[in-house]
């Protein structure tokens, strides 16, 4: 698999859903990490996801599985599952037990989104995704913008290695000078930065600057390789943007963008600037995504202009999610 840096899904948290569009007794069949799951939500509310097959006879709990208080109900011989993948009930066998159960992943709902948890060795999370504020306040923020992208050829670092590009905004993105750096800090899973930009470089007037070029920043956040967020400041017009790759398999990535802009003055709904910055910020990230998807990876690249000061940081950092590389990751980075 040449394409892929290394042999394993990056660990951390991923989007495998929103929390509206999974009401209870919904059942869903995913496929993330390479193996079929079932998603689906109690009718008490719990969200579950468990791997796909019924460990009776092999069904496929996706496909005609059905909630039954907190249990899944397999449509073949309707055994019942629960949401933490125990064996809760044989209808036709109700005194019988057996030792079986279906192996369970990590979910959380956050800030809108529902989340699980990957680690190819199968610890249990270490860390936690505190979510987007602005996505949950929304008496300053318009409600998120779910942006439903699709099964793209995608691996998740790449959304998360624009944060050292600041070359490629003028490339991929119109910007008329690269990004400044402003910070550049790691914490563990973490990696916060800012980078300064003067939005409408150079023209007397746009749509986004209608009175002239205004330095504004963005700040960019991710949590592992899986949720990535951008926020755009131009003084007090912000937008927050996240983007989530979550693993589907060796070379494809579900992608999620959920976007928010904060609330403008005498607009009720996003109609004016703030509805033309979303489908700005849409448009945008579909550029990226057409150089990532046909995109190789290059391990050792011929790096220029200084470039290499924040890539090679943000390599190092990148490693610490690849359970295949020395768990070295954070070491060398405090020490240098
Ligand atoms: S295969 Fe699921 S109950 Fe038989
Ligand atoms: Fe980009």
């Amino acid at each position: 698999m040449k394409d892929w840096p290394y042999s394993v899904f990056p660990t951390g948290w991923y989007q495998v859903g929103y929390s509206s569009e999974l009401q209870p007794g919904d059942v869903r069949p995913v496929k993330y990490f390479d193996q079929d799951l079932v998603l689906f939500r109690t009718e008490s509310g719990e969200v579950s996801l468990l791997d796909a097959y019924c460990r009776h006879l092999g069904a496929h709990l996706g496909y005609g599985g059905k909630v039954k208080g907190e249990c899944i109900e397999c449509p073949f011989h309707g055994w019942l599952w629960t949401a933490g993948g125990g064996l809760s009930e044989i209808p036709y066998a109700p005194g019988e037990q057996r030792r079986v159960s279906i192996d369970r992943l990590q979910t959380r709902e956050v800030a809108g989104l529902i989340l699980a948890w990957y680690d190819s060795f199968g610890r249990e999370p270490f860390w936690e995704w505190p979510g987007i504020p602005e996505f949950l306040d929304e008496e300053n923020n318009y409600p998120i913008t779910l942006d439903h992208v699709g099964v793209r050829k995608i691996i998740p670092q790449s959304p998360v290695e624009n944060t050292p590009d600041y070359y490629h905004f003028m490339w991929v993105h119109g910007a008329g000078q690269p990004g400044k750096p402003l910070l550049w800090k790691e914490d563990q899973h973490y990696l916060h930065t800012r980078v300064g930009f003067v939005y409408g470089h150079g023209k007397k007037a746009t749509w986004m600057t209608p009175n002239g070029p205004v330095f504004g920043e963005i700040e960019t956040e991710a949590w592992g390789l899986g949720l990535s967020n951008a926020r755009f400041v131009l003084e007090n017009f912000i937008t927050n943007q996240l983007t989530a790759a979550t693993p589907v398999d060796r070379e494809h990535s579900q992608l999620f963008e959920t976007i928010t802009v904060n609330r403008q003055p005498g607009e009720p709904e996003p109609t004016g600037r703030a509805a033309r910055m979303i489908e700005f910020q849409k448009g945008q990230i579909r550029r990226d995504f057409a150089i990532w998807e046909n995109q190789r990876y290059v391990e050792h690249p011929p790096f220029a202009g200084g470039e290499e000061e924040h890539y090679a940081r943000f390599r190092r950092w990148s490693k610490q999610f690849y359970s295949d590389q020395p768990y070295t990751a954070n070491a060398q980075i405090a020490a240098a």
